[in-house]
């Protein structure tokens, strides 16, 4: 062999290392910002020292965004998309985007996964999405993740939708934890007015918003991002310093109604759609209620102790015009357009390695409370008598640790109708109740890289957004999914496209017996006690059960 040769063949070998390195790497760091990185962390040093030397616990600020689909943050906005979102991608882009991260596919339940830490298979709350008729509410057999950051010193403060119960008076916010609240109760309320509109024999249409746990209507007219951002600003500036904050801020936005001020979607009008346009709309001005609260973090000197967290609470829905591209399905659904999130951290105590990462490891909402707790606030969990589900994974973030959650149940589900088993089924697989989980059901577990989905499923499109000039791939109309017993390996094919469970019929028994297991630990569907003509007095929704 010839030098020549001989130096190709060295230099063609490296560069396969490198490649292997970097697709192994489970996370990929962003090369534009490492060097403003590196500058910024010079300043940040001293962060966290109070008065008498012992550093102050960090600010927590938790930006909860409604029904926000994957694709439509500036970050991803991939496939033609209009969206923009220049200020969460600034702080997305300078924090740890997480890119490997899941939510429930609804709204309350992934609240009570969040402030519970656990899966809600495992509270019996595996199909209920909290109706103002429903007398219950977020388990109180534990602390939830605000009382636990209380013990720990914390002023706490709830901002905006609340949609974790207020049947009883006990289940309120300010019962739960919260030194303050101001919000709806219900889980949506025309934006305007905040009212709830639901459909009974009478007509109720009443109001949902609360201060602390009465009703106010001085609200009324004022558009509810508004309302919220001005509250969070409020409490912002009006913090004690001497003490560590907590601020839940859960936005109505991009919720139904389709509605925003007119200005926000006058920014849009190169999008033809009326309601993807106020999408959009809607969206930037998420984006603007970020910033506004970010830049007063600033002005109170609270920002370069404070971590962000900003998360949606599930995927888009597609007839308002959300987009969840290139992943399939949408809100309601375990198809990763129903769960996989947009998200990141953004926190000046993180080290600049890792602010800029596209974070890609495995993450559930249920992590939020031991990583807050333990990671951020260094407490401990030693009075929590449940099983947790969640796990501490701040070293994964902060400092690209491996994380320790391998598994996660996205959900078990025997309240939803079971799926026919039909004969190209029966071929496969032979008689449905011969398998170690029947696959009829409606369930889906992550194991690693791998995912496999059973039963019954919602929409299952994969669509682009509508402004987009693109063509669908012809990849993404493959039919595998139809049938009752899926495996995607997530890792190479986010997008569920090709249905390998024919090609691994071993792998595939292996997480069905997986999914047995799951669902024997887990709790049955609790009894929804339903009263259509309680929880309304006086224009308002009110709690209506003694404790
Ligand atoms: C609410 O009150 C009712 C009636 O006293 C009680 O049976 C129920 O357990 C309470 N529910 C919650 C969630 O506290
Ligand atoms: C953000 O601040 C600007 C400037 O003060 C203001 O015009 C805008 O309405 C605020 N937006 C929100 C959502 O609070
Ligand atoms: C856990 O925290 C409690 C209260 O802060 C404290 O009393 C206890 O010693 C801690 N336990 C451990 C194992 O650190
Ligand atoms: C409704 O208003 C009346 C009159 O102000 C008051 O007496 C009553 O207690 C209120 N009812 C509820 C359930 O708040």
């Amino acid at each position: 062999m010839d030098i020549r040769r001989l130096t190709v063949c060295l230099v063609y070998q490296l560069f396969l290392v490198i490649l292997i390195f970097r697709r192994t790497n489970c996370s990929e760091p962003n090369r534009r910002n490492t060097k403003a990185n590196a500058q910024r962390d010079k300043s940040s040093k001293k962060v966290g020292d109070s008065k008498n030397g012992t550093p102050q616990k960090p600010n927590i600020i938790f930006l909860l965004a409604d029904d926000l689909g994957f694709n439509d943050v500036g970050w991803h906005a991939d496939g033609g998309s209009r969206i923009r979102t220049p200020f969460l991608d600034h702080l997305a882009y300078n924090g740890v985007r997480l890119e490997n991260y899941y939510v429930q596919p609804k709204c309350s339940p992934t609240r009570n996964s969040l402030m519970t830490g656990r899966y809600v298979a495992n509270m019996g709350l595996q199909h209920v999405n909290f109706s103002p008729v429903d007398g219950l509410c977020t388990p109180k057999t534990q602390k939830i993740l605000p009382e636990k950051l209380r013990d720990l010193g914390y002023a706490t403060h709830a901002v905006g939708k609340w949609h974790l119960g207020f049947s009883n008076k006990s289940c309120l916010p300010t019962r739960r934890g919260f030194d303050s609240y101001l919000g709806i109760l219900t889980g949506t309320a025309n934006h305007y007015t905040h009212r709830r509109r639901i459909k009974t024999k009478r007509k109720i249409a009443g109001n949902a918003l609360y201060v602390n746990e009465t009703p106010s209507t001085a609200y009324e007219g004022q558009f509810c991002s508004h309302v919220y951002t001005k509250r969070a600003m409020d409490i912002i500036s009006s913090h004690d310093k001497s003490k560590p904050l907590f601020l839940y801020l859960a936005f109505e936005m991009v919720h139904s109604p389709a509605t925003v001020p007119k200005i926000y979607q006058s920014k849009f009008n190169n999008i033809e759609d009326r309601l993807r346009r106020i999408m959009a709309g809607q969206i930037y001005l998420l984006n603007e209620a970020v910033r506004n609260i970010t830049v007063t973090l600033k002005r109170k000197g609270l920002y370069q102790n404070s971590v962000i967290i900003f998360t949606s609470d599930n995927g888009g829905r597609l007839y308002q015009r959300g987009n969840n591209w290139p992943l399939r399905g949408e809100k309601g659904t375990l198809w990763e357009g129903g769960i996989r999130s947009a998200g990141f951290v953004h926190s000046q105590l993180m080290p600049p390695f890792v602010r800029g990462m596209a974070n890609k490891q495995l993450m559930h909402v249920s992590d939020w409370l031991p990583t807050l707790v333990e990671g951020v606030a260094k407490g401990n969990l030693s009075d929590l008598t449940v099983p947790l589900d969640g796990y501490n994974v701040w070293p994964s973030i902060a400092k690209n640790k491996r994380s320790p959650r391998k598994v996660l149940l996205h959900n078990i589900d025997q309240t939803v109708a079971n799926r026919r088993w039909t004969p190209v089924d029966e071929f496969y697989w032979g008689k449905a109740s011969a398998l170690p989980f029947d696959p009829r059901r409606h369930a889906a577990v992550r194991i690693g890289e791998w995912k496999l989905v059973t039963g019954k499923q919602g929409n299952a499109a994969i669509v682009l957004p509508v402004e987009s000039d693109e063509e669908l791939p012809e990849s993404a109309m493959t039919t595998g999914w139809s049938r009752a017993v899926r495996l995607y390996h997530i890792e190479s094919d986010p997008g569920e496209r090709y249905n390998l469970a024919g090609a691994y019929p071993d792998r595939v028994m292996k997480y069905l017996r997986k999914l047995r297991q799951l669902q024997k630990a887990s709790q049955k569907p609790v009894k929804i006690l339903r009263n259509r003509q309680a929880g309304y007095a006086n224009g308002s929704w009110i709690p209506w059960l003694e404790d």
